[in-house]
């Protein structure tokens, strides 16, 4: 039985076989097949914040499976009406894997303690990694090789930043981050990438323009994540020459693509005229989100092969 917390939880070979798997389900889902592997069983999702792609996704996959999926919000009462080992021990008699959203990890990283199926993480305050799944996969489809790619990230070394890293040092793809100081990674996370993944090309800079520099994908997030709308203003100033404009595109490949994980701010960390022209893959990698996340649960829930 296995956590995926986050992406560190995953080796290098696993992503690939949960690639593997996902290309296969994927293929056979537009043909029309949609094969039931896990009859009779259950994911819950045990969210504490908004959801549209995460929740929506998660339970169409588990559909097209042949399982089920019950959404748990905060009327449960996980952290407040019993203990989380309490309520980890009884959750996990019921449901085979738990998808979590919660604005603290560490509260995550307490339930998988005493959870005795897996736990997912569906989006914390330090990691997205079924976002980066299914982002990684997206650029996967987009060219033949991941290996030696330039992923550029400019804005907030966030939870989605923070799994991309992480995803694309494990594929050998160069990660390009450009932040103002004071948002960048902290130096407890360098640490633990340079620790856990000492291949990793990573480019840390205030210049977008540095970052783009023949990237093949240039991706943004918002500025101020769930929990931080209090920010919003403060880092709307900080981030103000961070936008991803057609003029940042421009210092990309040519075939370069946008992504982002939305929800998006069009004028704000992207200018409309790139979410929504030529150069964006912005559907293709949230329709990923499903097929990435079926690779993951069969992989989870199958043999683990
Ligand atoms: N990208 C993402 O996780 O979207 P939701 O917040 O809608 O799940
Ligand atoms: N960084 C964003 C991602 C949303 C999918 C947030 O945490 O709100």
């Amino acid at each position: 039985m296995r956590h995926v917390l986050s992406l560190f939880d995953l080796t290098s070979k696993e992503i690939e076989r949960i690639f593997a798997i996902t290309q296969d389900l994927k293929t056979k889902f537009q043909e029309g097949i949609r094969e039931p592997l896990f009859p009779g069983r259950v994911l819950a999702l045990l969210f504490e914040k908004q959801s549209l792609r995460t929740r929506v996704s998660f339970e169409t996959a588990m559909a097209n499976l042949g399982g089920s999926s019950m959404f748990l919000g905060k009327d449960v009462g996980w952290g407040e009406r019993e203990s989380t080992a309490d309520f980890g021990q009884v959750l996990g008699q019921y449901v085979d894997a738990v998808v979590c959203r919660s604005n603290s990890h560490a509260k995550v990283e307490e339930l998988a303690e005493h959870c005795t199926c897996s736990i997912i993480n569906g989006l914390t305050d330090t990691s997205h990694p079924c976002q980066a799944l299914a982002d990684l996969y997206t650029l996967r489809e987009r060219h033949n090789s991941l290996s030696g790619l330039r992923l550029a990230y400019v804005g907030d070394a966030n939870n989605v930043a923070r799994s991309l890293v992480v995803a694309c040092g494990k594929l050998g793809v160069e990660f390009a981050i450009a932040a103002p100081d004071r948002y960048g990674f902290d130096a407890e996370f360098r640490a633990k990438l340079q620790q856990e993944i000492p291949a990793l090309k990573l480019l840390e800079t205030n210049d977008p323009v540095e970052a783009a520099e023949g990237a093949a994908a240039v991706y943004t997030d918002v500025w101020a994540s769930m929990g931080q709308e209090a920010e919003q203003e403060e880092r709307a100033t900080a981030f103000a020459s961070y936008q991803v404009n057609a003029a940042l595109m421009k210092h990309a490949d040519s075939d370069a693509c946008f992504l982002h994980c939305l929800p998006a701010r069009r004028g704000e960390e992207v200018s409309a005229e790139v979410i929504d022209g030529p150069q964006s893959a912005i559907v293709q990698e949230a329709g990923n989100r499903l097929h990435a996340q079926k690779g993951l649960l069969a992989w989870l829930l199958g043999t683990q092969a």
